[in-house]
């Protein structure tokens, strides 16, 4: 080859890295450079590698900015490209055989998906609602959601932990695992056992819970390979979240609920708030509907927990009406910061 051949094949060369990398920024959701991050390539050694300033760590998915809720489906697309349902049941505090109950009723009342956790003691309920729930022909198991978590005395021990919930859910996968807690001696650890088990397929999607700080945030996310697809933290109209949200929106990261509704014995506070009971008033529901849609139309995935059948068809009925821009003004203003636990 001679070298004006040279030259116009490294150039034809590096149009298409160009032309690839421009589809690249047009396909992404927010943009190459919306926020901060820069991209940089390389064909030094014939092969194409696509480096981000913000960490220089290859193969991350750059999906940054919020997830967007779809409500006609009701799910949410996470970073990691699967469809997550926006509103599930949760199931703390329930015993084994409440969980087993609530999650089947669940099911029949349209909710798919399910939170539980290690340390709830009650995945073993859940997973014989949900086998139920299939038996009766009511879901398949690829139409539920299980999101599960990892307790923080699992940590040096995160490749077993998973095996244990996966064998008490009785199932071949699950859908989201999340680490219960901030544990900066050990969670990075935890986290990478992880990563091992969506290598092998026994987790779909994997997050976080209770980091309420970006830093915090940032020290496992520097330290691992998959951007968690889910942060859950303790999240109500009191408590609203909006910095972390605001945070993890450059990984794609999308928040989660806890205490959605206040929380067991703090209910009250929130239903009886005079925002929410006039709201409640004006569009003839419950003011945990009110609280219910709040969280979906401000973009929070929602999981208030019941061991009540009559709560449960009540908390899945929230597709019919919408808050007003006026009326979501209203409830983001009874912003406190202010928390019901002090975990
Ligand atoms: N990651 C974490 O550290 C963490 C911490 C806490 C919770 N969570 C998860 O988040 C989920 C939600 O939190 P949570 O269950 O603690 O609190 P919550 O959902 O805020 O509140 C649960 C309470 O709300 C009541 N309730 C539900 N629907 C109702 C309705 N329509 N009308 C009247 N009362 C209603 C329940 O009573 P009934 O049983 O009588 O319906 C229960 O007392 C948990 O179940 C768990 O899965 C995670």
């Amino acid at each position: 080859m001679d070298s004006g051949e040279q030259i116009r094949e490294n150039g034809m060369k590096r149009l298409l890295i160009v032309i690839f990398i421009s589809a690249l920024c047009l396909l992404s959701i927010s943009g190459c450079a919306g926020n901060g991050t820069s991209v940089s390539m390389s064909d030094d050694d014939g092969r194409t590698t696509i480096k981000t300033e913000e960490n220089s760590v290859e193969n991350k998915t750059e999906t940054e900015g919020y997830p967007v809720f779809d409500f006609s489906e009701k799910t949410v697309k996470l970073n990691s490209g699967y469809e997550m349902p926006i509103l599930g049941i949760g199931t703390y505090a329930l015993s084994d055989s409440q969980a087993e109950n609530s999650t089947y009723w669940a099911l029949k009342a349209g909710f798919r998906l399910i939170d539980t956790a290690r340390i709830y003691g009650n995945e073993a309920g859940v997973g014989r609602g949900l086998k139920k729930a299939i038996e009766e022909g009511i879901v398949t198991r690829a139409d539920v959601f299980i999101t599960t978590k990892m307790w923080t005395s699992d940590f040096d021990n995160g490749d077993a932990a998973i095996d244990a919930s996966l064998q008490r859910l009785d199932v071949s996968y699950i859908d989201l695992m999340i680490l219960h807690h901030s544990q900066p001696r050990n969670d990075v650890k935890a986290y990478q056992a992880m990563e091992r088990a969506v290598a092998t397929g026994k987790l779909k999607s994997i997050g976080l819970s209770n980091y309420y700080e970006p830093s915090d945030f940032d020290r496992v996310v520097k330290a691992t390979t998959i951007r968690p697809a889910l942060l859950q933290n303790e999240t109500h109209p009191y408590h609203q979240s909006g910095t972390m949200k605001n945070h993890i929106a450059k990984y794609g990261t999308v928040m989660e609920s806890w205490f959605p509704l206040g929380g067991r014995g703090n209910t009250q506070t929130l239903f009886n708030n005079p925002t929410i009971s006039a709201i409640a008033q004006s569009h003839s529901i419950s003011s945990a509907q009110v609280i219910i849609r709040w969280h979906l139309q401000a973009g929070n995935i929602c999981i208030p927990g019941s061991s009540n059948e009559n709560h449960i068809i009540e908390d899945y009925d929230v597709w019919d009406f919408e808050l007003t821009d006026e009326e979501m003004a209203r409830m983001t203003a009874l912003e406190k910061d202010e928390r019901f636990a002090d975990y």
